[in-house]
Parts: C-alpha cells; structure tokens; sequence
C-alpha cells in the first residue's frame, strides 16, 4: 500500500499542479496533500474532485487490507465491489447495465395490490417505496444511509434477478454541465439511459419548488419538455405518481392517491444551466470541504432551506426535468435515478472518507422532513426499511453506514484515473462480501 500510495500521491500532485496543503483529517495518510478550498475554476475543481475521491479509495483499501490482516471478518479485498464512472464503461456494458433494468421492468411487481394498486413490475416496487416513504427519507437523518441501502438492493435485485454481473455505475455530474443532451447518459443513444423529450413549443420559462411554506425557487425548463423518443426505454411505461409534481408555470401535480395505476409516458425536460448552477465541480468539492458536521454536509446537499439553492443532488434531479424528474416522491421512476444516486453515495462515501473515524457513524436529523411535525432524533439504532422492494428487510442506521461493513462490504471505487486503474489491476476484484 505504500508504494500505491506514494507513486498515486506523486502522480497527482504533479498532474495537478500547487494545491495549497493541508493535513488536517485524522486519518489521512502521511503523504496526503488534500485540497482545502474549492476552486472557482471548474477545470481545477474537477482535478480536485478526482484527487479527493483517489484519496478517499486509498483510506478504504487501506481499511480493508488492514482488517484482512486482522482477519476481522470476511471481508477481504478481492472480494470489493467497485462502481464506476458511467463514461469509463463500454458499450457492451452500458448495454448489459440498462438491459438489467429493463429486465425488472418486465418482471412482476411483488409488493401487494392492495397497497400499491399501480406496481405492476418489479421496478414499481423501487418507485412505490420511494412515493410511500418520501417523507421519511428526505431532509431527515436518515437521507444517506437510506438512499445507500436504496440502491445498494437495487443493485442486488439486478444481480439477483435479472444477471447483472457488471460494476454498479454513477453519473460525475461536473461532466456533463456544458451539455446534457451529449452526455453518454441522456444522449439517446442505445448504450444512454435514452434521451430528451421531444420539444414543446412556448413553454413556460420556469417552474416553481415549493418546501414547507417557504418562498418559492423558481428554476428554468429545459429544451425538451415531452416524451422521450429515442434509446432503450423508449417504450417504458412509467406506472405511477405523480405526487408534487412541479410543471412548466408554477403549478403542481398529485394524484389523489399517487399509488394508484396512472401508465405514461417517461418526459424530459434536459436543463443543463440547472445541473451547471448547483452540480458543478466547484459546487461538489466545497460540499465536501466546507461541511465539517454531517447536519450541514447533508442540509447543503439538499438544498438549504431559504438559500434559494437546491444542492447537488437537487441539481442532478431538476436538470432531468419533465415526469417525474421534477417529483421527488416518483423521482425513481426515471431510469437515470439510479446513477445520480449513486454518485450521491459516492459524494457522502467520500466525505465520509476525509475523516472515516470521526465520519463513518455521523448522524443528526430527526425522522421528519425538516423535523416537521417534529420527530425523535435519528440514531444508530434507527430503523430504516425499503418495504417491497428490498429482500434485505428493516435495518439499523449502524449496518448501513460503513462501505466496508456491517451490511455492505462493497466498496464505492472509480477508475476514473488511469494509472489507479493500472495499479488497482493487480488486485483481483471479485464478488462482494455481505450483499448476499
Ligand atoms: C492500517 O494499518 C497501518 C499500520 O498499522 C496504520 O498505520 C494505518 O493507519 C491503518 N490504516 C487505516 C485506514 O486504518
Ligand atoms: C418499442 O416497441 C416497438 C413496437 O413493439 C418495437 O418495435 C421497438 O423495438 C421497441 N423499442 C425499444 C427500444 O424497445
Ligand atoms: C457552480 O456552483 C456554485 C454553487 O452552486 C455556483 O455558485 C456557481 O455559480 C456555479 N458555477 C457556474 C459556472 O454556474
Ligand atoms: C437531538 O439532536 C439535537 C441536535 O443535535 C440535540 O440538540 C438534541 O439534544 C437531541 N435530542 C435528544 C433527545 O437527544
Ligand atoms: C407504506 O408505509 C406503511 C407504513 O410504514 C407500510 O405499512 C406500507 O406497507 C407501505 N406501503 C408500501 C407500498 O410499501
């Protein structure tokens, strides 16, 4: 590890460039020359972005090669799940990622009729536990460890499932903030998570986000608007919602029962000035360097109420635009959730990563959306479930916190260098460990 880290450390300082110095995480190894400020230019910021995630992988692998010394439990390094930069993958596997979930989408929904008439398939169950737990699960303490477990079992159901065997991938927002309709995740392609939706003439120019009676933040449409007419979902029905729906004007949309059976079409709104405001490079690494506690770490993520801000992971969603991108109750009804959110996780993976010992199990919040009605504080012993769509079962906060434990041995890696790819190489990576 010495050696990795030492040739990975010089590889980057001398790529990057003078970064100001700065030791002040408990855990860093000695070498370390992390960055302490974001840096206005994007360019730079995305450098700083990619050394801090080199750094936060080292931590973890150091982590799990002194715990197989100890032989702790049986989560050794070649058993690490990696996940991946969607643009590091190739066609054929963007193509066997996306084929995974159009499998799911065939099969047949298990959560009960009864409690969500419109599941039909078992993707619904994600969506459906989704609209059902909104409240729960955002703007509260449990917002990150329940979206890691989230995806965490749709990855599993994949596998499980529908024979996913590749890596589990996530959307580097900051590349795509020049133009979304060319990324290789919207651009229609038959390896992209299909396209735009088909312009609509004379929309209005914005639509509003309303949270809990505070002033309205109005954001801009985009140049789609309608439904999508290109690549793989292209024939994907989108079941139910929607609940708190924001439209083109300022209006919004709710069924009365948004678990009620509503088949429609997937629309897109790509909104790149959405996704270039709040998702940038710079916006992502002073997330990361500015939140020393987890309270303000995940507030600013989400958008700190009355900043007129909505965070970089209100940035990744609003940007999709159309239905349900701009409802936070369907949202996982639009197939490119699932990368977002796993550079979500990515993003708290790292954070975490800066200072694991004093980070791994930091939690504050309560278990209502901004504490309203006000609600017991979120613990480590709080428990969090994802109804039918999971096979993993209710859980405590302590077993979802920790890449590397409890629930998950998996490992949230990228290869988005190079020459980590090259050294990382040598390890043989296999199945993970504690996923079943
Ligand atoms: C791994 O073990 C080495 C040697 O005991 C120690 O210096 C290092 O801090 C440990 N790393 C982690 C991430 O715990
Ligand atoms: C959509 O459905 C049509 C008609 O069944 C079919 O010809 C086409 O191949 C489908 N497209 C995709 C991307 O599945
Ligand atoms: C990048 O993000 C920050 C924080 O959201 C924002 O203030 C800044 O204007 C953004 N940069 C660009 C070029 O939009
Ligand atoms: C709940 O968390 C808040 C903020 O961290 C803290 O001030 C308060 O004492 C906690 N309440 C209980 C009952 O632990
Ligand atoms: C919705 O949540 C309630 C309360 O936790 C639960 O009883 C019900 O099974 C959930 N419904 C679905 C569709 O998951």
């Amino acid at each position: 590890m010495m050696v990795l880290r030492a040739v990975c450390f010089g590889l980057l300082v001398s790529e990057i460039g003078a970064i100001p110095a700065l030791q002040p995480y408990a855990s860093a190894p000695a070498t370390a020359v992390l960055p302490s400020i974001a840096s206005t230019s994007t360019a730079t910021a995305s450098s700083q972005l990619d050394q801090l995630a080199s750094f936060a992988l080292i931590v973890t692998t150091e982590r799990v090669s002194n715990r197989t010394a100890q032989k702790r439990d049986g989560c050794t390094r070649n058993k690490l799940r990696v996940r991946r930069d969607w643009r590091t993958l190739s066609d054929p596997q963007r193509r066997e990622f996306i084929d995974a979930i159009l499998c799911l989408q065939q099969l047949p929904s298990q959560t009960p009729p009864d409690l969500a008439p419109g599941a039909k398939t078992r993707y619904d169950d994600f969506v459906a536990t989704h609209i059902n737990q909104t409240r729960q699960i955002h703007f509260t303490g449990t917002f990150l460890g329940w979206h890691r477990y989230f995806v965490a079992e749709f990855e599993q159901a994949l596998r499980s499932e529908c024979g996913y065997t590749g890596d589990y991938p996530y959307w580097n927002w900051p590349d795509d903030t020049e133009n979304l309709e060319d990324s290789p995740i919207f651009d229609g392609s038959d390896t992209s998570f299909s396209g735009n939706g088909a312009p609509i003439p004379n929309q209005p120019p914005e639509f509003a986000l309303t949270i809990s009676g505070r002033p309205p933040i109005w954001l801009p449409t985009g140049s789609g608007g309608g439904c999508i007419t290109d690549g793989p979902f292209k024939n994907y029905t989108l079941n139910l919602g929607p609940a708190g729906l924001a439209l083109p004007g300022g209006e919004q949309a709710s069924a009365p029962n948004p678990l009620d059976y509503n088949p429609r079409c997937l629309k897109r709104d790509l909104t790149s000035s959405i996704l270039r405001q709040f998702s940038n490079a710079t916006a992502v690494v002073e997330l990361l360097l500015k939140n020393r506690i987890v309270y303000d770490f995940q507030t600013s993520m989400q958008g700190t109420p009355g900043s007129g801000g909505i965070g970089v992971h209100g940035g990744g969603h609003y940007s999709m635009g159309g239905d349900p991108g701009r409802d936070v109750f369907t949202s996982p009804g639009d197939p490119a959730f699932w990368v977002h959110h796993g550079m979500v996780d990515r993003v708290w993976w790292i954070w975490q990563s800066l200072d694991w010992g004093a980070r791994w199990n930091a939690i504050s919040g309560t278990g209502t959306f901004l504490n309203e009605p006000p609600s017991p504080n979120t613990t480590l012993e709080t428990v969090v479930d994802i109804g039918f769509a999971g096979s993993g079962g209710p859980i405590a906060m302590r077993e979802i916190m920790s890449t590397t434990a409890g629930r998950f041995a998996m490992c949230i890696f990228d290869f988005l260098l190079f020459f980590l790819s090259f050294f990382l190489s040598f390890f043989s990576w296999g199945d993970c460990c504690g996923l079943g």
